[in-house]
C-alpha cells in the first residue's frame, strides 16, 4: 500500500509524517520522501539552490523519483509493506507545472508522459491545504527559503494540487492543515488504518 502526503511548503506535512511514525508504529511502515531518498537527491538540492534551468530541475526531480522507486518504494511494496512518502509525483504535477510554464507548451501533459509506464500510482494521497498567508507565515520562521516559496508560486501550486484532487477524487483526501496537529494526525492515521485492513489490496498498478 502506497500513501503519499502532498501540499505546498508550510502546510506542516513533514511534522505530520513524524507524528504518524509514532501513531502507526504497530504497522511498521516505511517512511520515505521526495526529493532526497537517494543520492540523486543531492543533485536535486543543488539544482534548487543554484536555480538551475527549469527543464534541468524538472528532469532531476523525475530522475530522483526513478531512483526512489527502484531503491525504496518497489522493494518495500514487494515485501507487502506500507509505504508513506512525504511528497511524490503530484509534487511534480503541481510545482513543475508552474516552473515550466512558458518553457514547455503543455507542462502537465509533458510531465504525465515522462512518468507513464514505469511509475507507481499511490493508493491514497493526503493533500494538506492551508491559506497562502498562513503558509508564508510558517515559512518566514524558517531560514534559507527556496525559490518555490513565493506567494505567486505557492498560490498557483496550491491551485494545481486542488485541480489534481478534483480530477481524481477517489485517490485524494483533502486535509484542512489549519486544524490542530493532533486532530490531523489521528484523522490521517485512522484513514490509513482503514485502507490497510486485510482484504484492501492495492487498487491499481501503473
Ligand atoms: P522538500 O524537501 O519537501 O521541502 P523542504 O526543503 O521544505 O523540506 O522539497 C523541496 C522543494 O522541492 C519544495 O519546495 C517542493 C519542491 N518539489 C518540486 O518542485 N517538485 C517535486 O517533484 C518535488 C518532490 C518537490
Amino acid at each position: 500500500m502506497l500513501i503519499t502526503l502532498e501540499g505546498i511548503d508550510g502546510t506542516g506535512k513533514s511534522t505530520l509524517a513524524a507524528a504518524l511514525a509514532t501513531a502507526l508504529s504497530d504497522l511498521n511502515p516505511v517512511f520515505t520522501r521526495e526529493p532526497g531518498a537517494t543520492w540523486v537527491g543531492d543533485s536535486v538540492r543543488r539544482a534548487i539552490a543554484e536555480r538551475a534551468d527549469p527543464v534541468t530541475e524538472a528532469l532531476l526531480f523525475v530522475a530522483d523519483h526513478a531512483a526512489h522507486l527502484a531503491a525504496v518504494v518497489r522493494p518495500a511494496l514487494a515485501e507487502g509493506r506500507l509505504v508513506i512518502s512525504d511528497r511524490y509525483t503530484d509534487s511534480r504535477y503541481a510545482y513543475q507545472q508552474v516552473t515550466l510554464d512558458g518553457i514547455i507548451e503543455h507542462p502537465l501533459a509533458w510531465l504525465h508522459d515522462l512518468h507513464n509506464g514505469w511509475t507507481v500510482v499511490p493508493d491514497k494521497t493526503f493533500l494538506f491545504v492551508v491559506p497562502i498567508d498562513e503558509a508564508l507565515n510558517r515559512l518566514r520562521q524558517k531560514n534559507g527559503r527556496e525559490h518555490f516559496e513565493e506567494r505567486k508560486v505557492l498560490e498557483k501550486v496550491q491551485e494545481n494540487y486542488l485541480e489534481l484532487a478534483r480530477a481524481d477524487p477517489s485517490r485524494f483526501v483533502i486535509v484542512d492543515a489549519m486544524k490542530e496537529r493532533e486532530e490531523i494526525c489521528s484523522f490521517v492515521a485512522a484513514a490509513i488504518r482503514q485502507d490497510v485492513k486485510p482484504g484492501n489490496k492495492r487498487r491499481r498498478k501503473k
